[in-house]
């Protein structure tokens, strides 16, 4: 029997390689396209060729993709640049990469005519949100071009099953944590200096007064998400992906245990975020398992 394929954009990276783990535990045949500007190879080692081929391009500067796309049946959508003061310092190198890329994987994904489209979007699209729990219909107010150029990438996925009628989904990720996080990113930063400063016996820095709050998503609740949403037949849709929980940094820091010091506020973020996730909970019938002190212990005993 021909086994699913599935083409994972930035599988080498934090959450596109615990996919690949998934999709390789559900039986799909990957392609990884990467480039590894910040993922790597070591994040995808452990699997053989014959479940994951690995391929090194540039999705941004490659009209040419198509090739690896036939005969593909679902995308994931998950390359791209993710930190917020590099995006201030180097806007267009932003702009080229994420949306210009997202245009590029659209194209091949339309030609191949795949069974599902599912694009990494971002909560920055919210900025500061009025209403906490904050849904998907609140205004969209991005602060930087991060936010900026993920929130056109959702645009363009968007039109596209507009246009085209595609099956495209665009999910707007809250803050994701688990194995291989990355540790430069800005998503990374509060996990990956609290795991530096815990492996190297350091104070777990803590910026601000540490009572500000985010949605933190353990990364095997988001890829379960992306498998229900392929076995399900919703397609044109935004959903918020995150665990509908308010967690502060103090709070973090107190799982994870140790002394604490504290670092100035950095600019454009913001206090308080928190996911209204009832519309994805009721489309697909999933909802996050892994509660915040099980997943940090979990994170921190690896
Ligand atoms: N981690 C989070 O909490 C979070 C929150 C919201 C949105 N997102 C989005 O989810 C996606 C994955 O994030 P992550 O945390 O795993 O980041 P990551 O940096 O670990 O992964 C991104 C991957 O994309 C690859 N990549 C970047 N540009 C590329 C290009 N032009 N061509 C080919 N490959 C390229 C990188 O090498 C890397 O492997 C990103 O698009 C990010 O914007 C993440």
């Amino acid at each position: 029997m021909q086994r699913v394929k599935s083409i994972v954009t930035g599988g080498a990276g934090f959450i596109g390689s615990n996919l690949v783990d998934r999709l390789v535990k559900e039986r799909h045949k990957v392609i990884v396209l990467d480039n590894f500007i910040s993922g790597s190879r070591n994040n995808l080692s452990h699997h053989s060729k014959k479940n994951v081929k690995i391929i090194k391009i540039d999705i941004s500067n490659n009209k040419n993709l198509y090739k690896y796309f036939k005969g593909v049946s679902y995308v994931f959508h998950l390359a791209g640049l993710a930190e917020i003061i590099p995006s201030i310092k180097n806007p267009r190198k932003y702009f080229i990469n994420n949306t210009l890329g997202t245009l590029n994987v659209l194209e091949a994904s339309k030609k191949a005519k795949i069974k599902k489209f599912i694009y990494a979007a971002s909560s920055s699209c919210y900025g500061s949100p009025k209403k906490i729990p904050t849904k998907e219909t609140e205004k969209i107010d991005t602060k930087h071009p991060y936010a900026f150029t993920k929130l056109l990438g959702e645009e363009a996925v968007m039109k596209y099953a507009n246009f085209f009628n595609m099956p495209n989904i665009s999910c707007r990720f809250f803050n994701v944590y688990g194995p291989r996080l990355n540790t430069r990113g800005q998503y990374g930063a509060v996990f990956g200096n609290f795991l530096i400063q815990k492996q190297n016996k350091k104070p777990l820095t803590i910026v601000g007064t540490g009572n500000q709050t985010r949605d933190f998503i353990y990364v095997d609740d988001l890829t379960n998400a992306f498998i229900k949403l392929i076995k399900s037949k919703v397609r044109n849709k935004i959903y918020n992906l995150g665990s509908g929980k308010e967690t502060s940094i103090n709070k973090i820091a107190s799982i994870v245990g140790g002394e604490k010091t504290f670092i100035p506020k950095r600019p454009s973020e913001p206090n308080r975020s928190c996911a209204n996730i009832s519309k994805i909970k009721k489309d697909i019938n999933w909802k996050p398992k892994i509660s915040i002190t099980v997943g940090v212990n979990k994170l921190f005993s690896n």
